[in-house]
């Protein structure tokens, strides 16, 4: 199946940004009469297999959501539990990462991790820097609200220091305060599980994504569905506000 399905991937109409809430690894644990944490572990695997799929088609940039600003009020185990995956996780594939010439990168509050979870994670950071394929963004103690307080303050306090004139912010402005200024905006969204809602992700980014929901949950998801992701959105007609004439005729001039 995932032969004939990559086969009507167009390489030439791929989105550069792909952005994932990886979502229903409690459900799918808890389906197999197992704990919670037990699905966490299985979608170390799906990962795997996404960020291997988006390297293999020469997507640029991956985004997975990984732990939210809520997600600190789970269970304290469930916290501990996943924090503690993440890292282990993270340490054993930064020889995978660097072999595939991956460079990680991390949005979100870590000021909220525990000191070794943070140590290993700029670790891993530092240990990638330099590599130039694939851009993997690991959205960790992120939200957007969180990002965009930050932003508003952050701007706020170089309008005082005297660094920006107020009445020169605009949309560009905006974007470099973000904890994406260095990305472009993900074109695709894909959200596993059934659930139809962006839960504080990416909210300013998303503004003109493609939004794809998928019922298969985060632990079965592997590259054939991110093949279908990409069929269904190279089906889809981005207008931006246009006409579909508009854009039929700017496909006919380019
Ligand atoms: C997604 O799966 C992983 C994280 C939010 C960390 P969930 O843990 O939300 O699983 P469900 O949605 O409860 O099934
Ligand atoms: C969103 O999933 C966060 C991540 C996938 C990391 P949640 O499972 O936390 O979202 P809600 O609570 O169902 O909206
Ligand atoms: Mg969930």
């Amino acid at each position: 199946m995932q032969e004939t399905l990559i086969t009507q991937i167009n390489k030439e109409r791929l989105p550069k940004h792909i952005a994932v809430i990886m979502d229903g690894n409690g459900r799918w644990a808890k389906e197999k009469g197992q704990d919670r944490l037990y699905g966490h572990f299985h979608g170390v695997e799906s990962v795997r297999s996404i960020v291997e799929g988006t390297a293999e088609l020469g997507i640029s940039y991956l985004t997975l959501y990984a732990f939210s600003t809520e997600n600190w009020d789970r269970p304290v185990k469930e916290v501990e539990g996943l924090i503690a995956l993440l890292v282990d996780s993270i340490r054993k594939e930064v020889p995978t990462l660097n072999k595939n010439n991956i460079r990680l990168h991390v949005i979100g509050d870590l000021s909220m991790l525990p000191d070794f979870a943070r140590n290993e994670l700029n670790e891993a950071l530092e240990m990638t820097s330099t590599n130039t394929g694939l851009n993997l963004i690991l959205a960790l103690s992120y939200s957007s609200r969180w990002e965009l307080t930050n932003a508003v303050k952050q701007i706020g306090l170089d309008v005082k220091a005297g660094k920006i004139d107020p009445e020169n912010i605009n949309q560009d402005t905006i974007q470099q305060y973000l904890a994406t200024s260095e990305f472009p905006d993900p074109e695709l969204m894909i959200r596993t599980s059934g659930e139809y809602r962006i839960s504080n992700f990416l909210l300013y980014q998303l503004a003109y994504a493609e939004l794809y929901f998928t019922n298969t949950r985060w632990p079965d998801f592997r590259k054939e569905h991110l093949y279908e992701a990409l069929i269904d959105f190279q089906s889809r007609e981005r207008r931006f506000g246009k006409t579909g004439q508009q854009i039929q005729e700017e496909k006919q001039l380019a």
